[in-house]
């Protein structure tokens, strides 16, 4: 049980990667806080694990309102009298042309993906260093914010941002025995790929540049969140670990 007596608050816990890294940690010994703005999923992968005999607790709350951001954080803190690991996984992205972007979609992209991603973090920060027990953050980068393309513009600077945030967190969050890391996916197999595939009518050939030639799975980037967030990563901090079939490094690849 790699984490075993450790609390986890997990954003976008509902389903995809989010849900499947709740699993993973479940799994390995971890009480868990699913966060979500989806009330149906959530209460739905509440009780998948609950039967699972899982210790798992689910709050709703809108990652672009730090309002309710502050009263989760609150919320979560109190599930298990203290937190261990944050995962900040939620986020959103859409499908679109740089030149047709809508400000009011820059604005929810960026809200979400990497606004709502600082302000969970510092306030769980604060409480970690009051705890004064140290702790593990795992952020949701991408491939996408390590090298550009098209139609993601706001998506990709969202996620250039969540790189930066988290090499940022980790220099100042070290002397508090606080380690900041990420994970940038590839291409996963999950409902949030499988809409946007469907908007652009399954024309899009994911895997043509990926050198495993497939999609990865969601257990296979839940499993970069567990090493990241368990004591096994104890001198990692400040990195983005990649998980993508080998895409980026097959950049060049016409
Ligand atoms: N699927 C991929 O191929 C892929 C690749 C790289 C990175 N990612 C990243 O992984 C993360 C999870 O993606 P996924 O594929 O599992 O997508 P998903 O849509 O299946 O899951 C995202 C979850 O985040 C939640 N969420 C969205 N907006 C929210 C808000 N305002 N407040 C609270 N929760 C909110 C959703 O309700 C959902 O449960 C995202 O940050 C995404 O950018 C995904």
């Amino acid at each position: 049980m790699r984490l075993q007596g450790k609390r986890a608050l997990v954003t976008g816990g509902a389903r995809g990667i989010g849900k499947g890294v709740a699993e993973r940690f479940a799994e390995e010994g971890a009480r868990v806080v699913l966060l979500d703005v989806r009330l149906e999923e959530l209460k739905q992968a509440e009780a998948e694990l609950k039967e699972r005999g899982f210790d798992v607790a689910s709050l709703v709350c809108d990652l672009s309102d730090p309002g309710q951001i502050a009263e989760a954080a609150a919320a979560a803190w109190s599930v298990w009298g203290g937190l261990d690991i944050l995962i900040n996984n939620a986020g959103i992205a859409y499908r679109e042309p740089f030149l047709n972007i809508p400000a009011d979609h820059w604005d929810r992209v960026i809200d979400i993906n990497l606004k709502g991603m600082f302000v969970l973090s510092q306030l769980v920060s604060r409480r970690l260093v009051e705890q004064g027990t140290g702790g593990a953050i795992v952020n949701m980068a991408s491939k996408n914010g390590l090298g550009g393309s098209s139609m993601l513009a706001h998506y990709n600077a969202s996620k250039g941002g969540v790189v930066l945030l988290t090499q940022s967190m980790a220099a100042e969050l070290a002397a508090h025995g606080i380690r900041v890391n990420g994970v940038a996916p590839g291409f996963i197999d999950t409902p949030l790929d499988r809409e946007l595939k469907q908007k652009e009518n399954n024309s899009l050939h994911l895997t043509a540049r990926t050198p495993m030639g497939r999609l990865g799975t969601i257990r296979e980037v839940a499993n970069a969140f567990l090493f990241l967030a368990s004591d096994e990563a104890s001198y990692v901090t400040g990195a983005t670990l990649v998980v993508d079939g080998g895409h980026l490094a097959n950049a060049s690849e016409l």
